[in-house]
């Protein structure tokens, strides 16, 4: 098992997570004003299941998959106490086995941010049979340009890169999908120091 599922699995049996913070701002945001409307959605490392449970009871059909064991458990239980209807399922996003069909909407919240660079490519390879022409895609994510220091924590640090860095995005899904750029946020006086949030939509075939 790798350090960092060794990592998630014991937050999520042991600890409250730090970003176990309920939906967040840009979900809720982007729903409760109807530019996202319900549909066949999937969360990308679906971790505390806040934004699962929230997509289920504002009527979308949501999957969730994390790699953590101790993440899909955490998610049943939760989804069963929040009354909402969830199918979490268990696997890894760098090589897909278990989620079959297309979605409708993607939502990734700081999980692609996780991945060393070769699983970042392995991460859009299996996540790409899981879009049709005009699937969105919600990525939150760290984004600063790191600092000298920075590139060598992150190196050395099992906790990998943390972070994408600002032209990442574009790079990476510019081909396949049009990005809007929704927030970003970048102050070097703080650590974290910067995170963006992009609304995409895969473009046609
Ligand atoms: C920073 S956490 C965010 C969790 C969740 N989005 C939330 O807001 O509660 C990143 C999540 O991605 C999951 N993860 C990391 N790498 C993964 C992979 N290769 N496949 C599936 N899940 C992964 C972790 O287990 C963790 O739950």
């Amino acid at each position: 098992m790798s350090i960092m599922k060794a990592f998630y699995n014991i937050t999520y049996s042991r600890f409250r997570a730090p970003w176990d913070i309920g939906p967040r701002q840009e979900l809720v945001e982007l729903v409760e004003s109807g530019r996202l409307k319900p549909c066949r959605a999937i969360d990308l490392g679906s971790g505390t299941a806040s934004n699962c449970i929230f997509l289920a009871q504002h009527g979308f059909d949501v999957t969730g998959v994390d790699y953590s064991e101790a993440a899909v458990e955490l998610g049943r239980r939760r989804a069963k106490e929040a009354g909402a209807t969830v199918n979490f399922v268990h696997d890894d996003l760098t090589n897909l086995r278990r989620i079959t069909g297309t979605f409708d909407l993607l939502v990734d919240y700081g999980t692609l941010d996780d991945l060393a660079p070769k699983d970042r490519d392995l991460y859009l390879q299996n996540i790409l049979p899981l879009t049709h022409r005009a699937s969105r895609f919600l990525l939150y994510c760290f984004e600063w340009e790191p600092r000298w220091w920075e590139r060598i924590v992150f190196k050395i640090s099992f906790f990998g890169n943390m972070l994408l860095e600002p032209s990442e995005a574009d790079r990476r899904f510019g081909s396949y999908f049009d990005i809007e750029c929704y927030t970003r946020h970048t102050d070097y006086s703080r650590w974290p120091s910067g995170e963006a949030v992009y609304l995409m939509t895969r473009k046609g075939e």
